[in-house]
C-alpha cells in the first residue's frame, strides 16, 4: 500500500502508458518496470525509450531516474507498494467488448505474490469493470486512474496533464485515502502546479475516459461529415468550418478533416461505450461509431473517381504513410488502413509509400521506398495528412487535410 514519501512502485507494460507514468514517478520514486517483450525491456534499460517519444529519451539521458526494467513479473510486484497496470486492452470483436485477458493477468500474478500490495488501473477499461474485478478477486485495493495522453506526446501529457482523475470504491474509507497520495504522486511529477484533481468512484472515473474518447471521436466525425456534404455540394469546406468554428462555444480547433478518427483508443473505446450502452436509449453513440465507416466509404469512392476507375484499367492509387497523424510512429487502427481495404475490394493496384517499413510489401501490397519512383508510378496519391514532400506531384494528391494540424 502506498505510504508518504519514496515507494516502491512497479509498471505492468512499458507502451505510451506504462512508459510515460514510470519515467515520471521515477523522479522521487522506485520504478521496477515489467514487460514480457525482451526488447522494450533491453531498450530501456540501455536508456533508450522502446517508444518514439523526444521527452521520454532526453529524461532518460539527462535526470536522475531510479528505473530499472525487467522480465520478472513476481520478483518487481513482490517488492511493489502499488503496481500500476498499463497492459494493452485491444477490442475484441467477437466478444464486442475489450478484452481485459492482460490486466486479469496482472492482476492474478500481483494476488499471488503480494496480496497486499494497491493496485491501479492505467489501462482503458469498460464501465463497471474495477468493481467487477475487486469482486471477482474479493480485492478491495484496486482503484481505477484514467489515462488522458497523446501518442507522440505521451511523457509531456502527464508533465502537463490536463487534469488527474483517480477512481476508488465505495468502501473501505482507506482505499479514498490511498487515491489521494496516488493522484499526489502524478502531481508532484508533474511540471504545471496547478492541474485539476478530481477523486471519484471508480465506474464515474471508467465512464470520464469513454465518453472523453466518444465525444473527440464525435468531433472528428462532425467535421469530416461537414466536409463529405461540402464535396458532394461542390462547396469550400474551409470556410464553412472557420465561420462555424468562431463560435466560442465550438472553437477553432480540432477540426482538420480526415480519412476517420483512428489511432489506437478512438475507434475501440467508442465501440466499448456502445457495447455498455446496451439497454440505455441512444442514437448518437451508435452515430459515432457508424460515421467513421461512412467517412472511409466515401473518400474511398472520391480516390476512384480522381483514379478515373473504373473507365481506367487498374489504376495506380499510391498510399502517403500508413501513419494517423505526421508525428506517430505506429499504424494501429489508422484511418487510411480503413480505406485501403475498401479500395483492394476494387479493381485497382495499391502501392505504398511508407518509409519506416524496410519489408517490401505489406499486407500483400507492394511498397515502394524511393519517394521519387512512387510519385512518378502512381495516377493518384492519397494522403491523410499532407506533407511538402509530395508537392512535386501535387495534382495527383487527394487529401482533406486543409489546416495541417492533428
Ligand atoms: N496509447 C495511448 O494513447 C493511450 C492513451 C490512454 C490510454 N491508453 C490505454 O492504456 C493501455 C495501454 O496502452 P498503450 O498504448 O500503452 O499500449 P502498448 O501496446 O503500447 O503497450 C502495452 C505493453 O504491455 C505489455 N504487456 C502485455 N501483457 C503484459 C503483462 N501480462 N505483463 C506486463 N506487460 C504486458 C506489452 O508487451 C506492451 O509492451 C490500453 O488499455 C490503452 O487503451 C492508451
Amino acid at each position: 500500500m502506498l505510504h508518504e514519501g519514496c515507494n516502491t512502485v512497479a509498471v505492468a507494460g512499458l507502451g505510451y502508458v506504462g512508459l510515460s507514468l514510470g519515467v515520471l514517478l521515477a523522479q522521487r520514486h522506485r520504478v521496477l518496470a515489467v514487460d514480457v517483450l525482451p526488447e522494450r525491456v533491453d531498450a530501456l534499460n540501455r536508456k533508450r525509450s522502446p517508444i518514439a517519444d523526444q521527452d521520454i529519451s532526453a529524461f532518460l539521458n539527462q535526470r536522475e531516474l531510479d528505473i530499472t526494467a525487467t522480465l520478472d513479473g513476481d520478483g518487481a510486484y513482490a517488492q511493489a507498494d502499488v503496481v500500476i497496470i498499463a497492459a494493452p486492452t485491444n477490442y475484441d470483436p467477437a466478444q464486442n467488448y475489450f478484452d481485459t485477458s492482460c490486466v486479469e493477468s496482472v492482476i492474478e500474478q500481483v494476488l499471488r505474490v503480494n496480496p497486499e500490495a494497491l493496485m491501479v488501473i492505467k489501462s482503458t477499461i469498460p464501465v463497471g469493470y474495477t468493481a467487477q474485478v475487486r469482486e471477482k478477486y474479493g480485492c478491495s485495493r484496486i482503484l481505477f486512474s484514467p489515462e488522458f495522453l497523446r501518442e507522440g506526446r505521451a511523457l509531456r501529457d502527464n508533465l502537463e496533464p490536463s487534469r488527474i482523475i483517480v477512481g476508488y470504491p465505495e468502501a473501505p474509507a482507506e482505499m479514498k485515502e490511498q487515491a489521494e497520495l496516488f493522484a499526489a504522486m502524478l502531481k508532484e511529477g508533474a511540471e504545471t502546479p496547478d492541474v485539476p484533481v478530481l477523486l471519484m468512484h471508480s465506474t464515474e472515473a471508467e465512464a470520464v475516459k469513454l465518453f472523453a474518447n466518444t465525444y473527440l471521436a464525435l468531433r472528428v466525425g462532425y467535421f469530416n461529415e461537414l466536409d463529405t456534404f461540402a464535396e458532394i455540394r461542390g462547396l469550400d469546406t474551409r470556410s464553412i468550418i472557420e465561420g462555424v468554428c468562431l463560435d466560442p462555444r465550438i472553437g477553432s480547433f480540432y477540426n482538420n478533416p480526415s480519412f476517420g478518427y483512428g489511432g489506437y483508443c478512438l475507434p475501440k473505446d467508442s465501440k466499448q461505450l456502445l457495447a455498455n450502452y446496451a439497454d440505455v436509449p441512444n442514437n448518437l453513440i451508435h452515430a459515432i461509431v457508424d460515421t467513421n465507416a461512412t467517412r472511409k466509404e466515401f473518400v474511398a469512392r472520391r480516390i476512384l473517381d480522381k483514379a478515373g476507375w473504373p473507365e481506367k484499367a487498374r489504376p495506380v492509387v499510391g498510399i502517403y504513410r500508413l501513419t494517423m497523424k505526421s508525428g506517430s510512429d505506429n499504424f494501429r487502427q489508422s484511418a487510411i488502413q480503413g480505406v485501403m481495404r475498401r479500395l483492394q475490394e476494387r479493381d485497382v493496384e495499391l502501392l505504398i509509400y511508407e518509409p519506416t517499413l524496410t519489408q517490401d510489401a505489406f499486407q500483400g501490397i507492394r511498397c515502394c521506398r524511393e519517394l521519387d519512383a512512387f510519385l512518378a508510378a502512381c495516377d493518384v496519391i492519397v494522403a491523410n495528412r499532407m506533407n511538402k514532400e509530395l508537392e512535386p506531384a501535387k495534382d495527383k494528391v487527394y487529401t482533406r487535410d486543409l489546416f495541417s494540424r492533428d
